[in-house]
């Protein structure tokens, strides 16, 4: 026996319909999904670059030195002692925006300290927050590996590269 065609077409219809409703919302909530666990833990890991600081010889102990980054953020790179054979360990590239309310900060030799003058944030050596608005809110300067290449003593500072230049 044939079933009557013109009798199955609303039904087949019907069938399809849901399918392609059900396929909708497994794109629509799946990707949803996948952009939800990107954000909770991202599968690329951004460009990055080295930006030259200068030679060991240009940074003697105690000084400091301004770089800016692809993106225009301006990075302070100190260097104190460090443990003896690693003259690495001797140098701090940190960020130069004021966590607080993104205000730059500058390096007082004589303190060792970065000092914020928009609201008197004190920065110790670290960056960390030690008095003002960033240490009541627990906000310390961003930190940026510094690399030194041991054959000719340059410095460098690894950075992520955006925007224009890259993702
Ligand atoms: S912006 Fe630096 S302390 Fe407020």
């Amino acid at each position: 026996m044939h079933e009557c065609p013109i009798e199955n077409g609303p039904r087949r219809r019907g069938v399809l319909a849901t399918v392609l409703m059900i396929g909708g919302l497994v794109a629509g909530y799946g990707t949803g999904l996948w952009n939800f666990l990107q954000y909770l833990v991202p599968l690329r890991r951004q460009p990055r670059t080295d930006l030259f600081v200068g030679t060991l010889a240009e940074l003697p102990v105690g000084s400091s030195r301004t770089v800016v980054d692809p993106q225009g953020q301006k990075i302070a790179v100190t260097r104190t002692a460090g443990a003896a054979g690693d003259p690495a360990s001797g140098f701090k590239a940190l960020s130069s925006i004021c966590p607080h309310l993104g205000c730059n900060v500058h390096w007082d030799g004589g303190r060792s300290q970065f000092i914020c003058p928009c609201h008197n944030g004190v920065f110790d050596a670290n960056g960390t927050a030690i008095s003002g608005p960033p240490a009541a809110e627990g906000k310390n300067l961003k930190e940026f590996p510094v690399k030194v290449d041991a054959r000719n003593g340059w410095v460098f500072v690894e950075v992520t590269v955006r925007g224009r230049y890259g993702v």
